[in-house]
């Protein structure tokens, strides 16, 4: 049984009819999506199926060649370039497929940086990132440098940045694909148990069938279509 691609109430992002091509490529043709305040979604899908640019159109890092995207009922994607920027650092996190941290600085340092960027204090900022740290298993690597971290600690830490700043959505895109299945599995874990907790809505690229079925929502896409929602 299919189940209908929408939620009931005002979803926390939305997107309708997104269409990004590259050239004659199709990248995106037709995407209809919504996304419920604290939901966990995984997006799955053969490699080039268009998955990247459904998050990277959904979170305004692309602009769509078609289509609408509303944030908690506001229209954003006719945003010029640094009022998305400002949105995507203040209401979105991003967790990418391996950790994209700052070599030169700390755990907390990186963990800190979106709260940073957006004007909170040093001390504020710093403080708020170790809490997520300790909460992550981290306590005691908070003065590490991503070279000094294993493959799922380094993750964690990229959680912990995601979510530092409270967004309201946040994006991964294959975030256990260079980690072992056991790490992937916690490394998942922690990025949706840290949803649940700030009510952030998460979304998940992944190409492990069983950690997607694990999730509550699972949608997959092909060709740059929504395929088939999977009912749980
Ligand atoms: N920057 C780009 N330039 C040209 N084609 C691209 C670019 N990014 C993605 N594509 C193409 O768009 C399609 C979807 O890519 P992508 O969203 O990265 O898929 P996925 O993440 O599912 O592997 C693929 O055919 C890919 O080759
Ligand atoms: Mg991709």
């Amino acid at each position: 049984m299919q189940r209908p691609n929408r939620t009931t109430g005002t979803p926390v992002l939305s997107g309708r009819g997104l269409v990004k091509r590259y050239g004659t490529q199709h990248a995106l043709d037709g995407v209809d999506i919504d996304i419920a305040a604290g939901e966990a979604i995984a997006i799955v899908g053969p490699s080039g199926s268009g998955k990247t640019s459904l998050l990277h159109v959904l979170a305004g890092i692309l602009r769509a060649d078609a289509g609408e995207i509303h944030l908690a009922g506001q229209r954003i994607d006719q945003l010029n370039e640094s009022k998305r920027s400002l949105l995507r650092r203040s209401e979105f996190g991003f967790v990418f497929q391996s950790g994209m941290l700052v070599a030169e600085l700390t755990a907390e340092e990186n963990a800190a940086l979106p709260l940073l960027l957006s004007g909170t204090s040093r001390g504020d900022a710093l403080t708020a990132a170790r809490g997520w740290l300790t909460r992550l298993g981290l306590r005691g690597k908070e003065s590490r440098r991503p070279g000094e971290l294993s493959g799922g600690e380094a993750q964690r830490v990229a959680i912990a940045r995601a979510l530092a700043h409270q967004p309201k959505v946040i994006f991964a895109d294959e975030p256990t694909g260079a980690l072992d299945t056991r790490t992937g599995g916690e490394t998942m874990n922690a990025l949706l148990a840290a949803g649940r907790e700030t009510g952030a809505a998460v979304l998940v690229v992944t190409h492990d069938r069983d950690l997607a079925a694990a999730m509550p929502r699972t949608v997959a896409i092909r060709d740059g279509r929504i395929d088939v929602e999977v009912p749980v």
